[in-house]
Formats: structure tokens, sequence, C-alpha cells
């Protein structure tokens, strides 16, 4: 795996994005997913509220911002799936073609975090039915928790609608960059900010902002321990979706004369900007339905405590009904990003074509899908470590790999890859922007993950 050609002159197989907004609108519709809308705000209520909100906000800036520019880098740079970038760029820096491992690790986490999003996402379309044949109208918050545990029960009504997201998914990928995910992302991504600025215009007027805000962002230190703060090192990886290879190879179709430090800032003010009015239009809506505030914590918030109070507010159906479309959106954009990178693994590698490659690996990661929706039921006895099969899923993938890969792309392109390579690649004539990605991809992202990593596991 030597390649004759130059770097900066080499071309995906797979084409590239029309123009920088459609690449912004694909990351970001990668970044922006079930993490925003649905996870960051119960980890949120769980973590206490406003400092969780500043360690995390300070997780995207010291660490999210630096693994983000190196993983498009790297993805531009070597112009192939995140295994082969890896492997050809280390060859080219190091000698050593070892560095394939981390996308590995990466490719890994992508199966099976899209494993279990597909559930999830499939709950979302099951409640937007729900919400719009008016189901939650006047619910006792004992029937409303009784609709999530049967849909959380069923394993056929799982299934039907995991399976319909994964087609839909294979279907997007099957199309290609500019005829599947391009298109895609140009008509969900502006729907999607749409729908949440209806929201927020809504609690603006009816709903109680105020105690929202103060849920959010009023720090209580004393609710932060290492656990917390792993927690939103973690989510800063989910929400960005770094770690996983997904921006390297969104990264690989980015045209040579765009500038990565710019995309990069838009996409991550986007991510966090839709995070947080997300989680303002969450926690305002408990409070105005004087929901009792211990239900804000865990992964019920969406889907129990927020029907509720869709089915006692005025236009209910029609706000909850947009509410899951909201999230399905979301969901889509980002389960493209995830199945993208392996896909084009095995067109790249294995020379099948892009339908034949988005059948197979959606196959494969909708067969272990099926053992998140055993969790809720047939399996649900069967825990170990932290939890059912699905929780085991989330914390390796989200708490464990992403951290563990996104490391090793910063570490290399910090510390392994040559100044000439990674100034060609990141714009010569930004000096300044340069040294500051340097010094945080070389000493303050890698040292801050580190030390998390080892203090959440007990070590350090
Ligand atoms: N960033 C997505 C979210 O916040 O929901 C999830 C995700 C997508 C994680 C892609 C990782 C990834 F590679």
């Amino acid at each position: 795996m030597s390649e004759k050609i130059s770097p900066s002159k080499r071309q995906s197989i797979h084409g590239q994005w029309s123009s920088r907004l459609a690449f912004i609108l694909a990351v970001s519709g990668s970044a922006v997913g079930l993490g925003n809308i649905w996870k960051f705000p119960y980890i949120t209520g769980v973590n206490g509220g406003g400092a969780f909100v500043l360690v995390y906000l300070l997780c995207i800036l010291a660490i999210g911002f630096p693994i983000m520019i190196s993983e498009i880098m790297l993805g531009r740079r070597g112009r192939r799936n995140p295994i082969t970038s890896m492997e050809l760029l280390g060859r080219e820096e190091t000698g050593s073609g070892v560095w394939k491992f981390v996308g590995v690790i990466g490719l890994v986490a992508g199966f099976l975090i899209l494993s279990f999003y597909s559930v999830i996402a499939g709950w979302t379309l099951n409640y937007f039915i729900l919400a719009s044949k008016g189901t939650f109208s006047g619910l006792l918050p004992q029937d409303v928790n009784q609709v999530f545990d049967n849909l959380n029960q069923s394993f056929s009504t799982q299934l039907i609608f995991h399976t319909i997201f994964m087609a839909v998914t294979i279907l997007i990928i099957a199309k290609g960059i500019r005829q599947g995910l391009e298109r895609v992302v140009k008509i969900l991504m502006p729907a999607l900010f749409l729908i949440l600025m209806m929201l927020l215009f809504y609690v603006i007027s009816e709903g109680n902002i105020s105690e929202g805000f103060a849920f959010m962002f009023k720090p209580d230190f004393t609710k932060i321990d290492g656990s917390s703060v792993l927690a939103a090192m973690g989510h800063a990886f989910f929400t960005l979706s770094l770690g996983m290879g997904c921006v390297v190879a969104y990264g690989a179709y980015l045209p040579k004369q765009e500038s990565i430090f710019k995309t990069t800032f838009a996409i991550i003010f986007c991510d966090t900007l839709i995070a947080l009015v997300a989680g303002l239009v969450v926690f305002s809506i408990v409070f105005d339905n004087n929901l009792d505030p211990s239900q804000i914590a865990g992964a019920g918030l969406i889907f129990k405590t927020l029907p509720l109070a869709f089915g006692q507010m005025p236009s209910g159906v029609f706000f909850g009904s947009i509410f899951f479309i909201l999230l399905g959106f979301a969901a889509l954009t980002s389960a493209i990003s995830l199945l993208e990178p392996s896909v084009a693994w095995m067109i790249e590698r294995k020379n099948l074509s892009r339908q034949l490659s988005a059948i197979i690996m959606g196959s494969i990661i909708w067969a272990l899908g099926l053992l998140t929706v055993l969790s809720g039921n047939e399996l649900s006895n069967f825990t170990f470590w932290k939890g059912t099969l699905f929780d085991n899923f989330d914390h390796l993938a989200t708490n464990i790999l992403l951290p563990t890969s996104g490391f090793l792309f910063t570490v290399f392109a910090g510390w392994f890859m040559s100044k000439k390579s990674s100034s060609d690649e990141l714009d010569i004539n930004r000096k300044f922007q340069y040294k500051i990605w340097r010094f945080l991809a070389r000493y303050v992202a890698p040292i801050a993950v580190l030390i998390i990593f080892l203090n959440a596991i007990g070590i350090y």
C-alpha cells in the first residue's frame, strides 16, 4: 500500500461534496442527532444541570475542536476510508501501516453505535405516529409510562421500526455522495432547524423558559465527580461524531481549497447551539407542566416525561408530532454518517458496488441491533458490567472506543505527522490558528483525554 501520487493530488473514488456548505451540512447532520436532543438533556438532568453543561462546553473547546480538525485533515489527506487512510498516512509519515488499527477501532465503534441508534430512532418513528394520532392527550403519568414500557417490551413493534429506519439509511447510502447523502442533508438540516425554532418560540411564549434556563445554566459543582466528567467528555465525542471515523470519511470528500478551520468552527457552533436550544426546549416544557423533577433523570425523559407534557398542553398533538419528526430527521442524518465509513471500506477493499456494500454492511448492523431490541424484553434480565446488552454497547462505544481512537487520531496528527504535511493541509496562511490547533492537538486534548479516562477507571 504505497502510492506514487503526491498526497495533495490524491482523489477519492467516491466523488466530492459540491460545495463548502454541503460539507458543513453533512458533518453538522452527522453531529446533530439523538445525542443532542435525546441524550444531552437527559445526561444533563442526571448530572445536575448547569455545572455539567459547563464541563461539557470545556470538553468541546479543548478536546472536540482540535480532534475534529485532526480528523477532517487526516481524511482529506488520505482520501480513502478511515482504515485505509490511516494505513496510507501511517506508511508515509512513520513508515508503519499499523496505524490502520485506529481506523478499525473507529469502525467497530460505529457498528455498535448504529446498531442501537437505529433502534432508538425507530422509537421516535413510533412516537411520531402515536403523537399525531393524539394518543397522549390527557394521559396520566402511569399511562404514559405504560406506553413506553409496552414499546420496550414489544419485540415485533421495535423490530418493524428498526427495520424501516435501517432500510431508509441503506437506501440513502446506496445512492452515493451527491445523489444520496448531500441531497438528504440539504433538505433535512434546514427543516430540522426550522422545527427547533418553532418549538423554541413556543416555549418562549407559553413555556417556563426561565426555570429551564436556570436548570441548564446555574452551576451546582457539588454534583460533579470523575464519572460526570467522563460522561461530559464521552458525550463531547459522541455529539461531534468523533473517534468513529465518520468525520475522517466525510473529510475524504472535501475539496482541497476549502478551509478546515472555518468549516470546523461552523460545525461545532451549529452542534452546540442545537444541543443547548434542544435542552432549553425540553426542560422548559417539563417545568411548565409542573412535572416531577425526579423524572427528568434518565432515558425516559424524552419518551415518558415529554409525551406527558404534550398530552397536557394546548396544541400538544401538533407540537408533539413535530418534536418526534425533528428527532427522526436528526437521527437519519447521523445514521448515514455511521454507515458510510464501513461502506466506503467495502467498496474500496472488496471491489463491490456501492449498492451491494450498503446492503451487506447495513444488514450486519441491523442484525446486531436485534440484541438491543431484545435488551428491553427477552434479554432484559441478562445483565452484566454496565447493565443490559444495550447499556454495555453504549458504554463500550461511547466512553471507551470513541475516546481511544479519538486520542490516537489526534496523537497521530499532532506528533507523528510532519509539520510540513499538517500545515500543507491546514492552510499555511493561517499561522495563528495553526499554532493553536497544534498546541491543543499535541498537548491539551491527549492529556485531558488520558487523565479523564484513567480517573474514570480508577487508576489516576
Ligand atoms: N453525533 C451523533 C449524535 O449526537 O446523535 C451520533 C453519532 C453519529 C456518533 C456519528 C458517532 C458518529 F460517528
